[in-house]
């Protein structure tokens, strides 16, 4: 059983201006796996607040993924993967590799996202961009490396089980 926060950044959202169904799209698609949302908010965006909400969630949450929706993109406002990269202890790069680079065929702004993930104690903290359709194209790439990638990071899944022999 996966625990997973979801953290929803977005200035509109925050303000009640829009409604959030970039949430929901995670939900949907993480519903494949045994998984369990303990915690999940919507925040503007804003670097400390993320950073804060981030690294406290890692450290006393009891999380073992955290995925954010929003702001990877390129205008001003979008400050996520530098909040992101300012509280984790290791990056991951392969796995917002892969979302842009496995979706770029359907959705050639794909690489407009400057998502990030990466690893703070026992907790992997992975940035999705913000519509629901990105959201949906980018699980679908990710999701099955998920509980291996937690399996490693928590030290269940050993270097003999993990094919490395
Ligand atoms: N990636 C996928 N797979 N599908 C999408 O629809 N949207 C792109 C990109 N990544 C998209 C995607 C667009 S249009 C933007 S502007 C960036 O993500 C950043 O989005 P964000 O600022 O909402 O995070």
């Amino acid at each position: 059983m996966l625990n997973l926060g979801i953290l929803t950044i977005s200035d509109k959202g925050w303000r009640g201006e829009r409604q959030d169904k970039s949430s929901q799209a995670i939900r949907e698609s993480l519903a494949r796996l045994e998984s369990n949302v303990v915690e999940y908010e919507i925040v503007p965006d804003e670097r400390d607040i993320i950073a804060s909400k981030l690294a406290r969630w890692a450290d006393e949450g009891g999380m073992d993924v955290i995925l954010t929706t929003g702001g990877t993109g390129l205008s001003q406002r979008d400050v996520t993967p530098e909040a992101t990269l300012s509280i984790v202890d290791r990056v991951v790069p392969g796995l917002a590799e892969a979302m842009r680079m496995r979706t770029f065929d359907t959705t050639p702004f794909s690489i407009l996202s400057r998502a990030t993930a990466g690893v703070r104690g026992k907790c992997l903290i992975i940035n999705l961009p913000g519509s629901p359709r990105a959201v949906r194209e980018c699980l679908e790439v990710i999701l099955p490396a998920i509980p291996h990638a937690v399996g490693i990071i928590k030290g269940e899944i050993t270097e003999h089980q993990a094919g490395k022999d």
